[in-house]
């Protein structure tokens, strides 16, 4: 955890009576700082203290008043990992000090971002918490792409599901649901298991050829797009990607992308190399 700044927050009102702190769960959006929504960008600039994780783009930082003290708890851009303990434990300290307390996450704080976790432990010591959504990665990936999610008597459900799972523990969800093709299933932490997914999707039905595609980084400008039928994309994702945070989305949809044609050529291209 490291702190930028400590020049704010006594957590006294004019008359010097202690005010009671509140927490505000804030989603940042996947990236680029113009996502956060009006709501957001008020709070973070009324904020004493901001605590932020990895996902949220610095440019969101710029946002804050000029004595916010600024609490980095993720794992990039030099900082280390903080455990959630530790996080509920430093937004109970600034709240019971009677700070104005942002916690600012990637994308939408109730989407994959152990948001439950934190409003738990601060409910049950009486404070104050309030969310403020944001757009989350699938929506911000899919827009940057230029498709819909779902598609007027096509598609007609959309499915975020988490690729990650507990070590030890197996890749459990409901596969045949999945794969329906009139579903579009948008994988949240799938790089490790992509394979697998790949693999029990078809098993369960799903078309090998149905188009899907990894964006990494969406919505900043190091955003990269790999396109390919689900049966080619894990291996595309392989020898294509970088490091940094990376969606996959799967169903008819992804062909309505304007940069879909590539999607047929990274699997022509596969084919042949794995004939060859
Ligand atoms: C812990 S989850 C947090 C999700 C976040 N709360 C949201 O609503 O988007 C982290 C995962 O979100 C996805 N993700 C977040 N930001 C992304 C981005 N800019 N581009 C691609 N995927 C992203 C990746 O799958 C990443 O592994």
């Amino acid at each position: 955890m490291s702190v930028h700044a400590n020049l704010r927050g006594t957590g006294s009102d004019r008359s010097g009576r202690r005010r009671t702190g509140e927490v505000w769960l804030i989603g940042a959006g996947p990236g680029a700082a113009d996502l956060l929504t009006l709501r957001a960008v008020r709070l973070i600039q009324r904020a004493e203290v901001i605590v932020y994780d990895h996902l949220a783009d610095a440019d969101c930082l710029d946002f804050a008043g000029p004595g916010a003290e600024l609490i980095c708890v993720g794992k990039r851009a030099g900082c280390h990992s903080t455990s959630q303990a530790a996080i509920n434990a430093v937004l109970l300290a600034r709240a019971k000090a009677g700070q104005c307390v942002v916690r600012l996450k990637g994308g939408d704080p109730g989407i994959f971002g152990r948001a439950g976790e934190e409003i738990e432990h601060l409910a049950q010591h009486g404070i104050r918490v309030g969310i403020v959504p944001g757009v989350t990665a699938a929506l911000g990936c899919a827009a940057a792409l230029g498709i819909p999610l779902t598609h007027r008597g096509i598609v007609r459900s959309l499915h975020l599901v988490t690729g990650h799972c507990r070590s030890g523990e197996a890749l459990d969800l409901d596969w045949p649901r999945l794969a329906d093709p009139a579903g579009t299933t948008a994988l949240y932490m799938g790089r490790h298991n992509l394979s697998l997914l790949a693999a029990r999707l078809i098993e369960a039905g799903l078309p090998a050829r149905t188009p899907a595609v990894a964006v990494e980084n969406g919505t900043l400008p190091s955003e990269r797009r790999i396109f390919a039928s689900i049966a080619r994309l894990p291996q595309a994702v392989r020898t294509q990607a970088g490091n940094g945070p990376l969606l996959v989305i799967v169903g008819d949809v992804v062909a309505l992308a304007p940069d879909w044609t590539t999607g047929r050529l990274v699997d022509l291209a596969l084919a042949q190399h794995s004939s060859a």
